[in-house]
């Protein structure tokens, strides 16, 4: 099974760029075009969030316009640069969502459960795992026990040293980490928000965080930096699952996917079978 992420493609009204320079709507289009050529095979594609920049309906219209060549199944949650209204009247054609209050939800593909968790506090930067949606979790969890499940928010429930983003990550952790430990079919949780490729590890599973396929979040360690972004190369993650018998709920391993085209295929070895030296 393969289950391609994108994250925080951040769309403006047509014409306008996002902070005034990237065009984020080109950088989604080339992602667009990379996954119709190259990944049009995978089972489903999760979108954790920043779909837009500003929630607005114009943007939506405009994400729709450069997302529609995608044929397989897209998945979306929002970010905190969404605004749940606009956005649910956006996805509404592709998942089935409630009409109030947070816009989780669940999808089975194959033998596997995406639990798509929105970790939004409208009007506010940060997120927040509030007693709701921890039910909300522990409910889904426990409704398909037997189920690999991947765990999908927009923000990390884990810090990440860059300062000014950790600040704004996902409140009440521990709270979800305490439903995790009940439901060891979840095997991995993953993340946008940070507009960079990050990999830690989340209540003893795997975690991780997808780029951007637009601007990233510069990567600045130190205590106070400022809040700046760098045009670095963009980026998706892909998550492969297989069945592992030495792991009674199989293994995802998590590809990092450079957005472009680059030189090649070349062959490693000639037409006889022998490496070209
Ligand atoms: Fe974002």
């Amino acid at each position: 099974m393969l289950i391609a992420q994108l994250t925080d493609p951040h769309i403006r009204a047509k014409g306008e760029r996002a902070y005034g320079i990237v065009d984020t709507a080109t950088h989604l289009a080339a992602a667009v075009d990379f996954i119709a050529a190259n990944l049009a095979h995978i089972d489903a594609l999760m979108i954790t969030g920043d779909l837009v920049d500003f929630g607005e309906p114009e943007e939506y219209a405009h994400f729709l316009e450069i997302v529609a060549p995608l044929a397989m199944p897209l998945l979306p949650i929002p970010g905190n640069h969404d605004r749940r209204e606009a956005f649910a009247d956006a996805v509404r054609k592709w998942v089935q969502l409630p009409g109030s209050g947070h816009l989780s939800f669940v999808r089975d593909v194959g033998p596997l459960r995406l639990v798509m968790l929105d970790s939004t506090v409208p009007g506010k930067p940060h997120g927040l795992m509030c007693a709701d949606r921890l039910s909300w979790l522990d409910r889904a969890l426990s409704a398909a026990a037997d189920r690999p499940t991947i765990v999908a928010l927009h923000h990390p429930p884990f810090v990440t040293g860059i300062q000014h983003m950790d600040v704004q990550n996902c409140g009440n952790a521990d709270g979800l980490a305490e439903v995790l430990t009940n439901h060891p079919q979840v095997l991995t949780v993953v993340a946008g928000h940070v507009h960079r490729s990050v990999f830690t590890s989340f209540c003893g599973r795997p975690a991780s965080i997808a780029p951007s396929p637009a601007h990233a979040v510069s990567l600045a360690l130190c205590p106070d930096a400022p809040p700046t972004f760098h045009l670095e190369p963009p980026g998706l993650h892909l998550h492969r699952w297989q069945p592992d018998a030495t792991q009674p709920f199989g293994r995802f391993v998590t590809h990092v996917v450079p957005i472009g085209t680059f030189p090649g295929p070349h062959p490693f070895f000639d037409a006889s079978g022998k490496l070209i030296g």
